[in-house]
């Protein structure tokens, strides 16, 4: 994706598995802000300079990084690890994708947990600063689209536009994305296992069940579990929740 296409927009990062569902977590318990970066040594660098008050969190290969904290995963960011702190977070494609969109006006992060909160956020800002494009960007892995992404996009495309809207709104990569997401969850009086199921058959649901993670397709499926919604702070660097910007 060209820097440049999300310039002057909102842009929505979208990486279900695992790294906006991980980081929509960690504020939600406490944490007081994520510094997302893309290098492991700039990670280093920074909580160093933090006098080592900061919690160095990510992975590489799904992997908890050699000497860090936390690994990837949204069940190690409870209230009693987070609470309080700040973290320094690098991950494989999710943080990457969050630099990845510095161009644009604002950064929000979504997940299935936030899909609602997220959405309205979004709109609202777009018509109270007179902002045109709102970018559902996924992060993907290793440069490959995931289907995994593709539904949580198109689960905040579903919670954001109503269905009149959806023909002269949507371009259609977003038109097919959020019918996907309909079609997954449709009808179902359990939506959770109906999304952890197709999770089971994406690229990074394989990845994840081959390195014994599957538990966290389950914390990655549980939608509209709360209201917070992390945005990057221009100044800082850092993702707070919106509220406390
Ligand atoms: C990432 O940001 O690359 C992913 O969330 C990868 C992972 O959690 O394994």
């Amino acid at each position: 994706m060209p820097r440049e296409s999300v310039a002057g927009g909102i842009a929505i990062i979208v990486d279900v598995l695992r790294a906006s569902t991980t980081i929509v977590t960690a504020l939600e318990a406490g944490a007081t802000f994520v510094k997302p970066v893309v290098e492991v040594e700039e990670a280093q660098r920074l909580r160093s300079s933090s006098g080592e008050s900061w919690l160095l969190g990510g992975e590489r290969g799904g992997i908890q990084i050699p000497g860090f904290d936390l690994g990837n995963s949204p069940a190690e960011y409870c209230r009693s690890a987070v609470d309080g702190r700040g973290i320094v977070m690098t991950t494989t494609n999710g943080t990457l994708a969050i630099e990845r969109c510095l161009a644009a006006e604002m950064i929000l992060v979504g997940s299935f947990l936030n899909r609602n909160a997220v959405a309205r956020e979004a709109v609202l800002l777009a018509s109270n600063q007179g902002i045109d494009e709102i970018h559902l960007v996924c992060a993907g892995t290793n440069g490959y689209k995931t289907e995994e992404d593709f539904l949580g996009a198109g689960s905040i495309i579903h919670a954001g536009v109503s269905e009149s809207s959806r023909n002269h709104l949507l371009d259609s990569e977003s038109e097919k994305a959020s019918t996907e997401f309909f079609r997954v969850v449709d009808g179902s009086s359990d939506a959770q296992s109906q999304l952890v199921e197709s999770f089971r058959q994406s690229l990074g649901g394989r990845n994840l069940i081959e390195l014994g993670m599957e538990s966290d397709l389950i914390l990655a499926a549980a939608m509209d579990q709360c209201c917070l919604v992390p945005c990057l702070c221009s100044k800082t660097g850092r993702l707070v929740s919106f509220d406390t910007l």
